[in-house]
């Protein structure tokens, strides 16, 4: 280990020593960092029959810094166990951070695909787009998990096409027929957002094969692609920066959501139109990997970037931002739905059920399932603070008050048309909310902070159930404790 390593080593897990005390916002179920920051979810994958999920961490910094790779494995993808960074920046090609990529296992080896951000020093004639920074496409290898071979620097932006920006990023690799593909974002110089795709026959050797892109411009950058097919349905993944004007001036900054493609991704491809994943105030940046059982299972991180409104109120201690729930991404009539690993239903314990009304306290963790919805009436108030309701063929999520000072931040409302609703399913953790409607055909996330765990659920006609979701001590708490939410 050089010594650069060893010191960042070391000054992370003196950062980790000393989390806030008496952090009341701290998740229950959800991935969050053990101290600091996180964003992406990186390098997905079961290995030898364990989960592992790498996280975007920034640990000494909960506004976010420089990026590492923090890593957590699970046996059920719900409670997890923290193991440390195990990538930290700490090579020329990767100096200003490990930034997103994947996982791709075969013959009982790990191989870690990520990019190496460079920043070069502040320059006033530096853009940071064309110029000023670096993109290299890395390679780490486990035979274990836990322990990773020298990293290797596969490409560089001079291996990249001559008409893209410097950023390029977030590689994503399968294999194909014999062949090894990689997925990467690109930017292109006349700020074109879209996916490039390399080959390889052994992994290692790259280059550049062919795009994939809309037919008209669809944003500046394309971040985090992904492509995969469930039930034969082929999906193209990407977070979209750069969509502006009509409905997109109602939704976040940015987008993540995917296409459906039709034909060959490697030859004649048609896009459909785009649909995002998740209607919420925060999702980003999602990764899906398939399990040793076949299902496809995807992750958010719930947190939006470059949002200027929007502060959490985690930050007063020391850290910001969590995944989503790992979801299943399957299909029901010819739709691309989600719902929470099954895993999930082993933990819950009814508390109680109705019919058409249901009020309870005290229980932060909790799933809400709420079925046989009849002509539309549909409404819940989640501790107090946020509402869920269809109306006027809407679904919406917002906040009681946008002025307080809680994760609505001014960010006022997100909705969806849906002709008919018919069932919702609210999974709330202490600080976070996902509600997936029909069956998760259409998915709302968002983080809140509410003053008392309550919920209040109205829905005339309807059923209403009730479980909360027992846990082993959160994520990445030091404090072991079994609750109930
Ligand atoms: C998406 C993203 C990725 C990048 C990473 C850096 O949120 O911007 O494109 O690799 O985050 O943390």
């Amino acid at each position: 280990m050089s010594a650069l390593t060893n010191d960042l080593k070391k000054m992370t897990e003196l950062a980790e020593s000393s989390p806030a005390q008496n952090a009341v916002f701290r998740e229950k179920l959800h991935l969050m960092p053990p101290v600091g920051w996180l964003n992406d979810p990186n390098g997905l994958c079961q290995f030898h029959g364990v989960y592992h999920a790498f996280f975007q961490y920034s640990p000494f910094n909960a506004e976010g810094g420089v990026k590492m790779w923090g890593h957590y494995t699970s046996e059920n993808m719900i409670d997890w166990e923290y193991q440390g960074v195990m990538l930290y920046p700490d090579q020329p090609f990767d100096c200003s951070g490990v930034y997103s990529g994947c996982a791709f296992i075969e013959d009982g080896e790990m191989h870690l695909y990520y990019t190496g951000n460079v920043k070069l020093e502040d320059r006033d004639d530096y853009d940071y787009i064309n110029t000023g920074r670096e993109a290299n496409t890395v390679l780490v290898t486990s035979r274990d998990g836990m322990h990773f071979s020298r990293k290797r620097e596969l490409m560089r932006n001079t291996d990249y096409p001559d008409d893209l920006t410097l950023h390029v990023r977030d590689p994503k690799v399968w294999k194909q027929d014999g062949m090894y593909y990689m997925i990467q974002g690109a930017r292109t110089k006349e700020d074109v957002g879209q996916a490039l795709i390399f080959q390889s026959e052994d992994k290692v050797n790259w280059s550049f094969r062919s795009r994939v892109e809309t037919a008209e411009p669809f944003g500046y950058m394309w971040e985090c692609p992904d492509y995969f097919e469930v039930n034969g349905m082929q999906i193209l993944s990407a977070s979209v920066q750069g969509l502006t004007g009509g409905e997109w001036d109602d939704r976040n900054v940015y987008q993540s959501g995917y296409f459906r493609l039709e034909g060959d991704i490697l030859g004649e491809y048609m896009l459909s139109d785009y649909c995002l994943w998740d209607y919420g105030f925060d999702y980003y940046a999602p990764q899906s990997f398939e399990t040793k059982d076949g299902r496809r299972i995807q992750i958010g991180w719930m947190g939006m970037p470059d949002c200027e409104e929007y502060t959490n109120r985690t930050l007063e201690e020391g850290w910001q931002h969590c995944f989503t729930i790992p979801r299943e991404v399957y299909i029901k009539d010819g739709r691309i739905c989600q719902r929470p690993v099954r895993e999930m239903d082993e933990k819950k314990r009814r508390i109680s059920a109705a019919s058409g009304h249901l009020e309870d306290e005290g229980h932060p963790v909790y799933e809400a399932y709420v079925s046989g919805i009849t002509d539309g009436k549909f409404r819940a108030v989640l501790g107090g603070e946020l509402i869920l309701e269809y109306r006027d063929g809407r679904f919406e999520m917002r906040f009681t008050d946008q002025d307080m000072h809680s994760a609505s931040a001014g960010r006022g409302v997100r909705y969806v048309h849906i002709q008919q609703i018919e069932n919702v399913r609210i999974l709330t953790d202490v600080s976070s909310v996902e509600v997936f409607v029909n069956d998760g055909e259409y998915v709302f996330t968002t983080r809140y902070y509410p003053e008392k765990a309550s919920v209040c659920v109205e829905a005339e006609g309807a059923d209403i159930e009730l479980s909360a979701i027992l846990f082993t001590s959160g994520p990445a708490e030091s404090v072991s404790e079994i609750g109930i939410g």
